[in-house]
């Protein structure tokens, strides 16, 4: 027992550095910043000001052809969403036989689940409780991105996001730091690898620096209020890992916290980003987030705009040319210091030498076609969709169907929809490298299984004509699966919503079906919690399938049909009702917690105060057992560990994984502190029968918070652990932090 133990400790820790250790650079670093030097000294003031910009292409991959007589003339350092290796290539010709200096360009483009094979959304992903897949998914989105000409990615997105009607929830991993922490290192490590100047790797940009994700009514682009704390326990700690796994680059986002605009923020840009995580890469600012510092009402006109956000540690300008077009009359009247501008472009030069764009500045056209949709690459994305995906209700085992069922309807108006499974920011991913649910589960049946097809109805309008033929095939089939969900256009940017409630009229289509008597299974297809509760109360099975991806519909019918047993959870809770949001599982405790009898206590008159199913929920077709939940020792000092042990046992008929979480709650401290947070999981495979124990290892990093005094410590006392398959449903044992050792 003992050896096992220390086995699980040396693995944790082994894992952790392996996990944690940063990206190295093939160039010698001294050599880079002597470079770096050397070049700057023989700038002009135009072309370090031209470093500092960045331009966007004309749409589709194109440049604009003005962009050429810029870079010619060494004003322009950087475009995005130019792309496609014999494009980026003419771009960059220019830079190298026609400017100056021959200072490279660099390409980005939001390269954020796949570039063109395309994986689940990101939220998605983190369903899989298996940051090794991202790092696979963005491994190959960085291959074939770089075979593409771009050498940077604006992602991963590692905003927290306790707000599903925010559409941008469908980018990052959901509403939990840890979990988002761990998805960032491995997001930044496969986009980057050991060396992002490697030719299968690309720049990373972890975005949005920060607080994006808590904009206001969840209404995009809305301002923040938070306080120190709770931006450094929940906001940064994906931030953190990232920096910590050598991310390049950071974007600076469009909200105001706390009266002063992300994108002017000396507080984030440089005090905690600079001073105290020892950043060297640089910031860019979202698009056109300089100029609109003015809108915010902090400048009164571009040239404070830029003022502002140089000052504040923005490096490189998206789209607007405030820092182009003020800088130089800026530095002469002293409103800007030269070293304030040579330090911006300084950590430019460093990143373009460190990812070997002056070394190698050109892309192999050759390689373009045979990098992009290679037969590995697809297998992974219907492996991780298929792993993402989350069976949230299974009564008397409805799922799996049967490949030899006789007949199967097929309804809804995303059952046979190609562009809602690629979700927003589809990269170059395309419609037709796309399976649709219908064609995967045609191709998964038997050749006598009848499957018929019915739209019902559309995502959005209003119309209802199409329900009556959708319930007459349903009536003559055995069984029918109903798609519904949301489409593309209704998640990410600029897609706030509302409601929560299924769009258009898919919810009495789903009524319809069920009222046939014939067995239902829904198939959520959508990139943000959705409030279902019908669906919940009435309907047998409901698997959520998110936006899964060019794959998505061979994984949806690997799961339908038992070839892929489900293990995905929820990283984000689903509330009942979007008046409940923010609903999230780590929050405070209050002075009157709720109780069903108790009217003055905290919750709602006219809604539950639980969610639909809460954070970490899933289920499998097999069932699982979490017991003997051992500590390594009762109390520890302040600066101990304590190693927790738990029995899995996969105690149904079929093979399985199931996610093993382990929670903490530091029960009275000198501030209040979360009912539970995230500190530890796991997920493992296991045969029917077959019984495992599985170890964690709590260090001071779980238990520390900042307190008053805006210190990270850890409180003696009581600490409780809870060990479990979801949030809620846990098994509990305390520990002790002594305050000496
Ligand atoms: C605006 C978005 O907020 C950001 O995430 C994206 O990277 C840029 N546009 C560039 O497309």
């Amino acid at each position: 027992m003992k050896t096992r133990l220390s086995l699980i400790l040396l693995l944790a820790v082994l894992s952790f550095l392996l996990v944690v250790a940063p990206a190295s650079h093939t160039q010698n670093p001294q050599n880079v910043e002597e470079r770096v030097n050397a070049l700057l000294a023989q700038m002009t003031l135009e072309e370090k000001l031209g470093q500092l910009q960045q331009l966007d292409g004309e749409g589709n991959g194109n440049f604009r052809p003005e962009h050429l007589d810029l870079i010619r003339k060494g004003l322009l350092g950087s475009t995005l969403n130019v792309r496609g290796a014999q494009r980026t290539n003419q771009v960059q010709r220019v830079a190298m036989n026609e400017s100056r200096l021959k200072i490279p360009v660099l390409f980005g483009f939001d390269v954020i689940h796949g570039y063109r094979t395309i994986f689940p959304i990101p939220l998605a992903e983190a369903g899989s409780w298996d940051p090794a897949l991202a790092e696979r998914s963005a491994a190959v989105a960085a291959q074939e991105a770089n075979n593409a000409g771009l050498r940077w990615t604006f992602a991963p997105m590692l905003d927290i996001a306790r707000d599903p009607r925010w559409g941008r929830i469908t980018e990052g991993a959901g509403e939990d730091p840890f979990l988002g922490a761990a998805f960032a290192r491995a997001r930044v490590r496969g986009f980057q690898g050991e060396d992002y100047g490697a030719a299968d790797k690309v720049l990373a940009c972890a975005k949005h620096w920060v607080a994006y994700g808590a904009a206001e009514g969840g209404r995009d682009y809305n301002t923040t209020d938070l306080s120190e704390n709770t931006l450094r326990e929940i906001y940064f700690p994906p931030f953190k890992a990232a920096v910590d796994a050598g991310v390049g680059t950071l974007m600076s986002s469009f909200n105001a916290i706390n009266g002063v605009p992300a994108s002017a923020n000396r507080f984030t840009l440089t005090k905690v980003l600079r001073e105290e995580w020892n950043f060297d890469g640089f910031v860019v600012s979202d698009y056109t987030s300089v100029r609109e510092l003015i809108n915010h009402g902090i400048a009164a006109d571009e040239e404070e705009a830029a003022v502002a956000a140089l000052n504040a540690g923005v490096d490189m300008e998206m789209v607007s040319r405030s820092y182009n077009t003020f800088g130089r009359q800026l530095l002469y009247s002293n409103r800007l210091s030269a070293a304030t501008i040579d330090e911006a472009v300084r950590r430019i030069l460093r990143i373009k030498f460190r990812l070997g764009l002056f070394d190698r500045p050109y892309t192999d056209e050759t390689r373009e076609p045979a990098s992009l949709l290679r037969p590995e690459s697809i297998r992974l994305a219907r492996e991780i969709a298929g792993r993402s995906m989350v069976l949230l209700k299974n009564d008397r085992e409805t799922l799996p169907l049967s490949k030899n069922a006789g007949s199967i309807a097929v309804i809804g108006p995303l059952a046979d929809d190609r562009r809602a499974p690629l979700g927003w920011w589809a990269g170059d991913g395309k419609e037709e490298n796309t399976i649709s649910p219908l064609a995967g589960i045609k191709a998964k049946v038997s050749a006598q299984t009848r499957i018929g097809y019915a739209k019902g109805c559309e995502v959005k309008d209003e119309s209802t004509a199409g329900f009556q033929e959708a319930v007459n095939l349903a009536k003559a089939s055995d069984v029918a699966i109903v798609f519904v969900g949301e489409i593309a256009d209704m998640v990410g940017e600029a897609a706030s919503r509302a409601s929560l409630d299924l769009p258009g009229r898919q919810m009495e289509l789903v009524q319809a079906i069920h009222a046939t008597g014939k067995p239902t299974i829904v198939v959520l297809v959508n990139g943000r919690p959705l409030s279902v509760g019908w669906i919940v109360n009435n309907v047998p099975a409901i698997l959520e399938s998110w936006m899964g991806g060019s794959q998505s519909g061979n994984a949806i019918a690997d799961i339908l049909f038992g070839d892929v047993n489900p293990g995905g959870k929820l990283p984000v809770t689903f509330p009942r009702t979007v008046g409940q949001v923010p609903i999230y599982y780590n929050h405070m405790n209050t002075g009157r917690p709720p109780e069903a009898e108790n009217r003055y206590t905290s919750k709602y008159y006219d809604a539950p105060w639980t969610p639909l199913f809460p954070f970490g929920y899933g289920l499998s077709y097999t069932t699982f057992k979490i017991s003997n939940l051992q500590l390594s020792a009762p109390r520890i000092g302040p600066n101990g560990m304590v190693t927790v042990t738990v029995d899995v046992e996969n105690t149904g008929k079929r093979a399985g994984d199931e996610v093993v979480q382990l929670y903490v709650r530091d029960p009275v401290a000198t501030m209040t502190r979360p009912v539970k947070e995230l500190k530890g999981f796991q997920r493992i495979a296991l045969q029917p029968g077959q019984k495992s124990r599985v170890g964690f290892v709590l260090g001071p990093e779980h238990l520390a918070f900042w307190n008053r005094e805006m210190r990270y410590v850890v409180e003696p006392g009581e600490f409780r652990v809870m060990v479990g398959t979801n949030s809620v449903d846990v098994i509990e044992a305390k520990f002790e932090v002594t305050a000496t050792r």
